[in-house]
């Protein structure tokens, strides 16, 4: 009686576990799809923003024959520090010991910071401490203004506004669509408004300035030059230096005139552009340039397997150039993705700094 009493009980859960195997897949599944996805959030938030490199690159210029030092130009190049101060001073002063860590000891001739200082006024601490943790350049300090740096944004409404706006586009060409036409634009429309996404700068509402003067005055008074829209001669015969570096303010807050930057440059001297926004590229004084240096991008920031950079943040620079150096005519462009970021994650396009090497 024991014995069949013990043969005959375990039948049933055996049976019940054999009927909830699917269940226990799917909920296994959910389980690692649910771990994974932590795990990816926690990557994109925590480990990548604060896992800056340092990248080295050399350009050659070969306009610049007998007007470079022998062992060619050293720049150190930051950009898009981001900074905001207050609750995010911790993880900035980590970003600033990293950078401390990764230029300790190194020997250079100019520091170059490529815009977006801040992203709040409370950030320019931050910056001045970045500043003083970089070695000192030999020949000098200089900058320019991105938009972060006038102005800051409610981004998490860009993508209800860009809605609005690109619904409003469809709209307008819906007057002009036969009705089949419309029927298929409006069965596609998700899928195209995506693709705007992908293809727009984010659209975030203005909420507000930051004091660029302010700005401006602590890092001149640290010993950065800001080039607004303006050029300086880089001349030291001693070392046989003699090129031309230049700035323009930025494209989407600022007011760029590159030809008012470069007027007064005699033709045929190398010359290099600071821009916070690669999309000067399109500026029709671009041919005069021989080396454009810029940021603002992120390099995507955040990049999708199989699918690239989830928007770029620029108009004219090709989506494979989102970050690194390409050619546009007879001109060479470096897009560095930079060092900090406003929305404080980063996937598959990790912070960086760059040692470029100018050489003739
Ligand atoms: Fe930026």
């Amino acid at each position: 009686m024991l014995r069949a009493q013990f043969v005959t009980a375990p039948a049933g859960p055996i049976s019940a576990r054999r009927q909830a195997t699917p269940l226990w897949w799917a909920g296994g599944a959910l389980l690692a799809g649910g771990a994974a996805a932590a795990a990816i959030l926690t990557y994109a938030f925590q480990v990548e923003p604060l896992d800056i490199r340092l990248e080295r690159l050399t350009v050659r210029l070969p306009g610049a024959a007998g007007r470079l030092p022998p062992a060619g130009l050293r720049i150190l190049q930051l950009s898009d520090s981001h900074f905001h101060g207050g609750k995010r001073t911790r993880r900035e002063q980590a970003k600033i010991a990293r950078v401390r860590a990764l230029t300790a000891g190194m020997e250079y001739d100019l520091l170059i910071h490529t815009g977006d200082f801040i992203h709040f006024d409370g950030g320019l601490e931050n910056v001045l401490d970045l500043l003083d943790a970089v070695p000192r350049p030999r020949l000098g300090a200089f900058g320019v203004f991105g938009n972060h740096d006038y102005t800051h944004y409610a981004m998490e409404e860009a993508l209800p506004r860009m809605w609005r706006t690109f619904c409003a586009q469809e709209r307008q060409y819906d007057q002009q669509r036969s009705w089949p036409v419309r029927l298929g634009a409006a069965a596609t429309r998700w899928l195209r408004y995506v693709h705007y996404v992908r293809n727009t700068p984010l659209d975030g509402r203005r909420t507000g300035s930051n004091d660029a003067g302010r700005l401006n005055q602590a890092l001149e008074q640290w010993g950065m030059t800001i080039l607004h829209n303006r050029a300086t001669h880089l001349y030291r015969p001693e070392i046989g230096l003699d090129l031309y570096l230049a700035g323009v303010d930025d494209v989407i807050e600022g007011r760029p005139r590159l030809g008012d930057s470069i007027r007064d440059i005699p033709a045929g001297a190398p010359l290099i552009l600071l821009s916070h926004n690669p999309d000067i590229i399109v500026s029709p004084q671009l041919p005069r340039v021989d080396l454009v240096l810029s940021g603002h991008t992120h390099g995507g920031q955040i990049k999708v397997p199989l699918w690239g950079p989830a928007h770029t943040q620029v108009e004219h620079v090709p989506r494979q150039h989102v970050s690194g150096f390409f050619q546009q005519g007879r001109t060479q462009v470096y897009i560095t993705r930079g060092l900090g970021e406003g929305i404080p994650l980063r996937f598959r396009a990790g912070p960086q700094i760059t040692l470029i090497e100018v050489v003739a």
